[in-house]
Formats: C-alpha cells, sequence, structure tokens
C-alpha cells in the first residue's frame, strides 16, 4: 500500500487551514497513582496513599486531543454537569489549544460531569470508580445544539461524530446532524455505537472494530471475506458513503462505493503496549487527510499507520507530524 510522498507533504500543508468539528460524549479520564502499605482496618481491601494525580480528555475529547497534537483546528460540541469537573474539562480544552468561541459544552444540571477514575498502583490497576449518569439529550438540549450547529457548521470543512453510548448521539440527534452535514455538503464520520449502528443513515463514512460490526450484523467477522461482505452490507442499509472497519492487528478495511472498491490494509508490525484509543487516533486522521485533499483509502492507509503508533503508548495517546512522518518513511509506504 503506498502513497505519493509529494501528495502526503502537500496534503500536510493543507492541512493547516482545515477546521474539524467533534460531536460527542466528551468524558474525563482521570488516574490516581499511589503506593499500598497496608490493608485498610475498615474492609479487607488495599489503602492506596496517592502521589500523583493527572486528567486527560477522554471519549469525544480524546478525539479532540488527537486532532489537535497534529495540528488540526478544532472546535466540540459536548455536554457536561454544572460541576467543578466541567469546568475543569472546558479548561482543559482550552489547554488543548481550543478557541473559547469553538468549546460549546451543553451545561446539564441534573448530571454530573462524566468522569472515569483509574487508582494505579505499582503499575497496576487497582479499581476504577465511574461518575456518570446516562441521560440521553432532552428535545430542548437537541434544538439548543442544532441551533448552535446550523450556525457555525459553515466555518467547518468536516464533522466527527464521537459515540460512547453517554446520551448525547441520540437517534434523533444523529438523523438530523446527518441531514445538515449532506445539506451543507460536509463530509461527516462516525464511531458509532451498536446501539446506534442503523441510525446513522447518509452518513460519510463509519469507523466501527469488528466486533462492533459484528455485533450489529449478528455475525463473527473473520475472514477478509466476511469483512468485505460487513462493509458492502452496512453500506447499502445505511446508504453511506463508504465504510471502513478496523480490525486491531490485522489493521483495517475500507471498502470505496465511488469505486466500488475493497482495500485492505495491514498493519505495520510493531510492539504494542496498549491498543486503548487507537480507534479515536484512526478517525481523527483519517478525516483530517480526507478532508485536506487526500482520497478515501490515502486516508485510511495514513490513519492505520497513526493507529499503529499509538498502541505503542501507554493509555490514550495521540501522533505527531513528526511521528507520523518518520513511520510511513521508515514502513517504505512512501513512492
Ligand atoms: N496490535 C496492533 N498492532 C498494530 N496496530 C494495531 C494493533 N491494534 C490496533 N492497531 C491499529 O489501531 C487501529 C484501531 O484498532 P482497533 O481495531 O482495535 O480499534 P478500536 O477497538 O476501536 O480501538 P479503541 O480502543 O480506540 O476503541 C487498527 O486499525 C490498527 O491500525
Ligand atoms: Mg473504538
Amino acid at each position: 500500500m503506498k502513497v505519493s510522498r509529494d501528495k502526503y507533504l502537500n496534503t500536510i500543508k493543507k492541512l493547516d487551514e482545515i477546521k474539524i468539528l467533534v460531536i460527542g460524549d466528551l468524558i474525563l479520564d482521570e488516574y490516581l497513582m499511589g503506593e499500598v502499605t497496608r490493608i485498610s482496618p475498615e474492609a479487607p481491601v488495599p489503602i492506596v496513599h496517592v502521589k500523583s494525580s493527572r486528567t486527560t480528555l477522554g471519549g469525544a475529547g480524546n478525539v479532540v486531543k488527537n486532532l489537535t497534537a497534529f495540528g488540526i483546528q478544532t472546535g466540540i460540541i459536548g455536554r457536561v454537569g454544572i460541576d467543578e469537573k466541567g469546568k475543569e474539562a472546558r479548561s482543559l480544552l482550552k489547554t488543548s489549544n481550543l478557541t473559547d468561541k469553538s468549546i460549546i459544552l451543553i451545561e446539564n444540571a441534573n448530571i454530573p460531569t462524566i468522569l472515569k477514575t483509574r487508582i494505579i498502583a505499582a503499575h497496576q490497576q487497582i479499581c476504577r470508580v465511574d461518575h456518570e449518569i446516562i441521560q440521553n439529550l432532552s428535545t430542548e438540549e437537541e434544538i439548543n445544539i442544532l441551533n448552535i450547529l446550523s450556525k457555525i457548521i459553515k466555518s467547518y470543512n468536516s464533522i466527527i461524530l464521537s459515540d460512547y453510548d453517554k446520551g448525547l448521539l441520540t437517534h434523533s440527534l444523529i438523523e438530523k446532524i446527518i441531514n445538515i452535514a449532506n445539506e451543507n455538503n460536509i463530509y461527516i464520520s462516525a464511531d458509532p455505537q451498536v446501539s446506534h449502528f442503523f441510525n446513522y443513515k447518509g452518513i460519510s463514512i463509519m469507523t466501527p472494530n469488528h466486533h462492533e460490526a459484528g455485533n450489529a450484523l449478528g455475525i463473527k467477522l473473520k475472514t477478509d471475506a466476511d469483512i468485505e461482505n460487513a462493509n458492502l452490507d452496512i453500506t447499502n442499509r445505511l446508504n453511506s458513503g463508504s465504510m471502513m472497519i478496523t480490525r486491531g492487528d490485522k489493521g483495517l478495511s475500507i471498502y470505496t462505493k465511488s469505486d466500488n472498491k475493497h482495500t485492505h490494509i495491514p498493519t505495520i508490525a510493531r510492539e504494542v503496549f496498549d491498543v486503548t484509543g487507537a480507534g479515536d487516533t484512526v478517525i481523527s486522521l483519517f478525516t483530517a487527510f480526507k478532508s485536506a485533499g487526500f482520497n478515501e483509502i490515502e486516508s485510511a492507509i495514513v490513519a492505520n499507520a497513526g493507529g499503529g503508533l499509538v498502541v505503542e503508548k501507554l493509555g490514550a495517546e495521540t501522533v505527531s507530524r513528526t511521528e507520523l512522518f518518520k513511520s510511513l518513511t521508515q514502513a517504505g509506504i512512501f513512492e
């Protein structure tokens, strides 16, 4: 699978002018790192003495992080509670280089800002504590989001729907956002949840992993032929543009409708530490390169290389332009 080096360098320049809007479930990921020195007198559990902590953007926020780490102007529409963590989410988005105007957070007093706290000692996760109430968007919130979207959509080149099944992307909102995007000729990609899979009618492209696609279709996807059938079936059922299934260590497979072609892109062999967040990297880079002028197959090749880079890193991580260029060069992908 080759990509023209000249075209890559030209496209990279165009990325500076691209603006991508992420809409989806914003999550905060918190890590508390400490030491265990004794067992609690209250219950047979370890006491963790916290020595350090950090909080990062997760869910749709991780897509934002991937885009901004690659130097792409980004905006977000998400939802938070009226609480300290909601303020923290806003300030982390600012730290990620988003302008005030491009941070649109709907505040809801009835839900907490979604927070997933990992308690870690001696490099081991001891437990995870989740703060979340999954509440579907109200009609009022939906109207609010759609009004805002109609006003700002023209200043963006593309939209990514980042669905973590936390209530923001309801069936109704998904349908309406895709309609607005299509009316405005804006490329729109989605990383779907199985429960919403067939709500994404008319999407430009979807990027589920092979488990999600298999679950949605009620079959196991094992061979290349299984994946090809699934990609085609989903494209037909959604009347979507194209369709991509990510396949973990097997890379990814894309069906492009314009030329009725299936392309299987293998991973570049590497040492895997943590596959968390690779899907977010793939949809971010894919959408960015597609918006900047690469075709879908070229975009898929570079996004797959990016996904391979983040699995070498611990935690949900991101890829820089320098890292991606080096990886593509070393893997002999440029021609
Ligand atoms: N073991 C691996 N070796 C090399 N690349 C990998 C590996 N696992 C994942 N990748 C890369 O990451 C991409 C996305 O991985 P995967 O199909 O596991 O998505 P996912 O399950 O949605 O990930 P996430 O944890 O973000 O939800 C793959 O298409 C591939 O490019
Ligand atoms: Mg995923």
